[in-house]
């Protein structure tokens, strides 16, 4: 048995890259036997930036629903909310106890946000972050833990602190191993392909949320930046914006790329970013009316994310008692 973790934090709408990166290995893994799935609305993560409180409480929910949108079965995955469990908050602090301050230091998303929005607006939280982050993943047993790359250097970390209980105390945690997809694992913003397609880019056009309406994401992809030259082929460094294009379209046609380096010898851009739409819309259309039914639907959600709880607290609570009994904790 694989019991496999992840999560994606409720600090904006989710886009192709959350998709292509995350949840599209998520639904691979679903797919397998002898695969436990948790899924985790991350909202103690969010707020390490500040969120507007109405904003993040509605935005839990639609994480929650574009989970099950994209196929996230709570059949097979428990899906809950994070801060609703305390074991995360608990098992970080006393995670914080082992990890040495330096590595902390060294973690490039903590030196790119912190640079990003200046010592003023940079918190313990933030920089704890990651801590948090193994806690998550260290309660479950965790054995995979899906991602995009720039979430790679939080599960070594992870892997360290659990080495670091390990020796300081009781052997108790399993050491996690991270999945990422090859060439795929970082999509790009449209507007700039240099950059990470992200959620928080103040640039609308740089990303396709999965939500998009077809207008929205036609005009998306026809306002893309693209390379000079006008051949059709992948070349991160000479040719970043076509291919980024074409790892979204391979990545959401199931096309390896050479296939369509071949497809496209000759072709246009134009030609390419219309056949491009139709790929991103054949999977967002039916992602987006899913999404709608579930808003639509709170009872549902609710229960979900209720019967999800209580199957993550199950597991957790124990994971929380070898600890404290592995530190000398509680009573
Ligand atoms: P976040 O949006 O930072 O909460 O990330 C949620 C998940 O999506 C994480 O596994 C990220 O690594 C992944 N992710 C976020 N942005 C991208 C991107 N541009 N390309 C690929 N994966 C991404
Ligand atoms: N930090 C991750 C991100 O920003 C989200 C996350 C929190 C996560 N806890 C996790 C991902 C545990 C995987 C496992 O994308």
């Amino acid at each position: 048995m694989k019991i496999v973790f992840s999560g994606i934090q409720p600090s904006g709408d989710l886009h192709i890259g959350n998709y292509i990166g995350a949840i599209k290995q998520w639904l691979e893994l679903q797919k397998k036997p002898d695969h436990k799935l948790i899924f985790s609305v991350v909202d103690l993560h969010a707020i390490t930036v500040y969120q507007e409180p109405e904003v993040l409480s509605k935005k839990i929910f639609e994480i929650a629903a574009i989970y099950l949108s994209c196929g996230v079965d709570p059949k097979k995955s428990i899906v809950f909310v994070q801060s609703a469990n305390p074991d995360h908050t608990y098992c970080a602090w006393v995670l914080n106890c082992v990890t040495n301050f330096g590595w902390l230091t060294r973690m490039t998303q903590f030196k790119d946000k912190a640079r990003k929005q200046g010592e003023a607006k940079t918190t313990a939280g933030l920089f704890n972050y990651p801590v948090l982050m193994a806690a998550d993943i260290l309660l479950y047993d965790t054995d995979l833990v899906p991602v995009g790359d720039d979430q790679v250097q939080h599960v070594e970390l992870t892997r360290d602190i659990a080495k670091k209980f390990n020796q300081t105390y009781k052997p108790i945690f399993k050491l996690p191993k991270v999945l990422v997809k090859k060439d795929s694992a970082r999509i790009m913003s449209l507007q700039d392909p240099l950059s990470k397609m992200s959620k928080s880019d103040p640039d609308a056009r740089s990303r396709i949320n999965l939500i998009d309406d077809d207008d929205a994401v036609a005009e998306k992809i026809k306002k893309a930046v693209t390379d000079s030259g006008a051949e059709i082929v992948f070349d991160p460094k000479s040719k970043p914006a076509i291919s980024n294009l074409l790892s979204i379209y391979s990545e959401l046609a199931d096309k390896p790329i050479s296939k369509l380096e071949e497809l496209y010898r000759g072709k246009t851009y134009s030609q390419f970013k219309s056949d491009l739409t139709e790929v991103v819309l054949s999977i967002i259309r039916p992602i987006r009316e899913a999404y709608f039914e579930y808003c639509n639907n709170k009872d549902y959600l609710a229960y979900v994310l209720n019967s999800g709880l209580e199957k993550a607290i199950e597991i957790s609570n124990n994971k929380v008692s070898q600890i404290n009994s592995a530190v000398g904790l509680g009573l």
